[in-house]
């Protein structure tokens, strides 16, 4: 498998088979830093630069650490601090970091954005978050699910909330892809888009993965082996959609009669940052506004045994490093 060269931008770019062998260079490198085991000669005296138009926690040391660990000196642009989009058009900072860099991470607003700049980079770009899609997100998210089930085909994992954004997206992208069945169980406007919904019904139907959206809870989380949820309003969204959301997705938080409904050995996700409790400003505020305590999820579950949310997060850091070992 071959993929030097090649942009990280979404994974319907991606075979089956190359996603798979992004995993497994994941679950390999992972394996090397266990045991102590130095890559830095792998892509030594190379240098990537890191574009944050959001903020980060898992993404940026993602990024940052795999990056130290395979040799290759970041260059971290955070929201505030650099001419794109306000002084400088995407075009033009896709040539000019293209030209000291040898690749280029961006998370951002419109996937058309990350898209113009892979055009026009002539390094590989990488997708840190668009609002549409959270490719490297998805990785981390297989390999984790394979660490724990001990499987990928024909694992069913339903996503409760705001399926229309790039979590719900990518995590149907993945699951067509690989054959397993995704359900988005949710209140109808939160379903993902027909266009999207359509393209991976067609895959799904050469992997032997489904597609399928409901509003129903109990028959949507039946037997499911993963329950995975998202933050219901996302980075760069107004605020005053949060009255909306909390109305339209608390029937759809992940609580304990969900996890009881789903598999017996069902496992809970979550790309995270979570609202699972009154330690953050947000849920603070969030709390005084609307008088909940958790949102998406309970802190009962997220502090469960079913709750692998730490290994997902650190997962990204392996995967983003097999990203970046792959396509440079
Ligand atoms: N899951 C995720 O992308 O986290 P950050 O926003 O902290 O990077
Ligand atoms: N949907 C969330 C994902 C964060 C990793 C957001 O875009 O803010």
């Amino acid at each position: 498998m071959n993929l030097k060269g090649r942009n990280f931008l979404k994974l319907l770019d991606f075979t089956p088979e190359e996603i798979l062998y992004l995993v497994d260079l994941a679950a390999d490198l992972k394996d090397k830093k266990k045991k102590g085991i130095l890559t830095t000669d792998m892509h030594q005296g190379k240098n990537v630069a890191l574009i944050f138009e959001k903020t980060s926690t898992r993404t940026r040391c993602s990024f940052e650490v795999a990056a130290h660990d395979l040799g290759i000196g970041t260059t971290y642009l955070d929201p505030s601090g650099s001419q794109i989009g306000k002084k400088e058009s995407i075009a033009d900072t896709a040539r000019v970091l293209g030209s000291m860099y040898e690749g280029i991470e961006y998370r951002g607003y419109g996937q058309e954005i990350v898209e113009e700049l892979a055009q026009y980079a002539g390094v590989p770009v990488w997708n840190g978050l668009t609002n549409e899609f959270h490719p490297t997100q998805m990785l981390a998210d297989v390999l984790t699910i394979r660490e724990k089930l001990g499987r990928i085909q024909g694992v069913k994992l339903t996503y409760m909330g705001d399926a229309r954004y790039n979590m719900g997206n990518s995590l149907m992208v993945v699951c067509a892809k690989l054959g397993m069945h995704f359900t988005a169980c949710t209140t109808a406007k939160y379903f993902p888009e027909e266009g999207l919904a359509g393209e991976c019904r067609k895959i799904a139907e050469e992997t032997g993965g489904s597609i399928t959206f409901t509003e129903d809870v109990a028959a949507g989380t039946k037997d499911a082996d993963v329950i995975y949820t998202d933050v219901w309003v996302s980075m760069g969204e107004p605020e005053e959609v949060w009255a909306e959301r909390i109305k339209d997705l608390s029937p759809y938080q992940v609580n304990r009669q969900v996890m009881e409904n789903a598999g017996k050995d069902a496992i809970f996700m979550h790309c995270l940052p979570a609202f699972h409790d009154l330690k953050t400003k947000i849920g603070r505020e969030m709390s005084q506004r609307f008088g909940i305590s958790e949102m998406e999820v309970t802190d009962e579950v997220f502090e469960s045994p079913a709750s692998v949310v730490f290994e997902e997060a650190e997962n990204r850091m392996h995967t983003i490093k097999a990203v970046m070992a792959a396509t440079l």
